[in-house]
């Protein structure tokens, strides 16, 4: 009924992902990101199908932790970036959150936070983060030993994990993440082995060196690779969301004449063109160029014209007995999200997460 937009979620495939993740790891211990609603999945849907599976769930910050324990996720939650001010610290507390620490100042903050309300019962599990070359977030690690010795010095320390973030595990002959792991591997080694956590989705897949301790795989539970296509690993990946819609209207237009804002697609011959209910209104993304694969009933035809905010036009020359009401599937079962991803110049990650709310999400395969 209604708008014939819906995102598919097969919660199926996403267990089935994060099982994969899992047997990549010595340890079999996998934090499951879900920050940015899931990417875009559904942050409650998504924990609530892992939790009998994951032991725990790591989002960007407090606000989407809320959400979850909102939603009755009892769950260690991580918060990726740790707090953005002090007066975060006594939900912090009060929920039991574990966080990353990355900055002095969330140190000092901690101590200031502590001596104005002596710890008793507190416990923080801190998971501190090395900038072991990317230069986003983390202390040098020429400071780790001193911090680390510090924090575990604290009364209301109870765990330290080593943390660390990889820019180009991607790139599977990447030398900069063999450094990166390098370093990492020597920080642990003079701090006596803390628990770490390293790898991503990408080196889940493909570093098995960096698999130790805890994975934080984040889109390949999703069912999208960051690899590319051909490898043994990601080609495993199952498509968790499957954005689908109909055809809302079929027309002939004679060679010449075009279609859509700024008349960008000429048809070369008489070409039946099709209007699918989706746009740039809903998140797919207005770069998409024409010829950007769209599956049309069973077959793959092709972007024409620009993305409207509520419609797109598809050549429909490739099945030529497609009429309205047809399915039609923009990104997931039969159409790889990165394959569109690039007719876009973006990544699978924006698309997944750049999907709007006013998408209905279906569960399928719920257990
Ligand atoms: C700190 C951290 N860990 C893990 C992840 C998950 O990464 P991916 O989605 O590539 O698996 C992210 C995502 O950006 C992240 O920022």
């Amino acid at each position: 009924m209604g708008r014939p937009l819906v995102a598919e979620i097969d919660l199926n495939a996403l267990r089935h992902n994060y099982q994969l993740a899992l047997q990549q790891s010595a340890s079999a211990q996998a934090l499951a990101v879900i920050k940015a609603d899931g990417y875009g999945h559904g942050a409650v849907r998504v924990a609530r199908s892992l939790q009998d599976l994951a032991p725990g769930f790591a989002v960007a910050c407090i606000e989407e932790a809320e959400e979850l324990r909102q939603a009755g996720i009892q769950h260690p939650l991580l918060l990726l970036e740790g707090f953005f001010s002090a007066d975060e610290l006594p939900l912090i507390v009060a929920h039991d959150y574990q966080l990353v620490v990355h900055s002095q100042w969330q140190v000092d903050a901690l101590i200031d936070f502590f001596h104005q309300q002596p710890a008793q019962n507190t416990s923080l599990k801190i998971w501190l983060k090395v900038d072991s070359g990317m230069h986003r977030l983390g202390f040098d690690p020429s400071k780790v030993e001193e911090v680390y010795s510090f924090l575990q010095s604290q009364p209301w320390t109870q765990a330290i994990y080593l943390t660390s973030h990889f820019a180009c595990a991607d790139d599977l002959d990447s030398h900069f993440t063999r450094e990166q792991l390098a370093c990492l591997q020597e920080l642990a080694e003079k701090l006596g082995h803390p628990p770490v956590s390293l790898a991503n989705s990408p080196a889940t897949l493909a570093w098995p060196e960096a698999c130790g301790g805890w994975l934080r795989p984040g889109i390949m539970l999703y069912g999208a690779s960051p690899l590319p296509k051909g490898h043994p690993q990601g080609d495993l990946l199952q498509a968790v969301m499957t954005l689908k819609s109909r055809l809302i209207s079929v027309r002939e237009i004679p060679a010449g004449d075009r279609v859509g804002y700024g008349g960008r697609f000429q048809a070369s011959q008489p070409t039946r063109i099709g209007v699918v209910a989706c746009g740039y209104g809903d998140g797919y993304p207005r770069q998409a160029v024409d010829g950007t694969p769209i599956w049309v009933a069973g077959k793959r035809c092709k972007l024409a014209g620009r993305v409207s905010m509520d419609m797109i036009t598809v050549d429909l020359s490739a099945a030529p007995e497609a009429q309205v009401g047809d399915e039609v599937e923009l990104w997931g079962k039969n159409l790889d999200v990165n394959e569109v991803a690039a007719c876009c110049d973006t990544i699978s990650y924006t698309l997944l997460t750049g999907l709007l709310p006013r998408v209905p999400r279906q569960s399928v395969n719920e257990h």
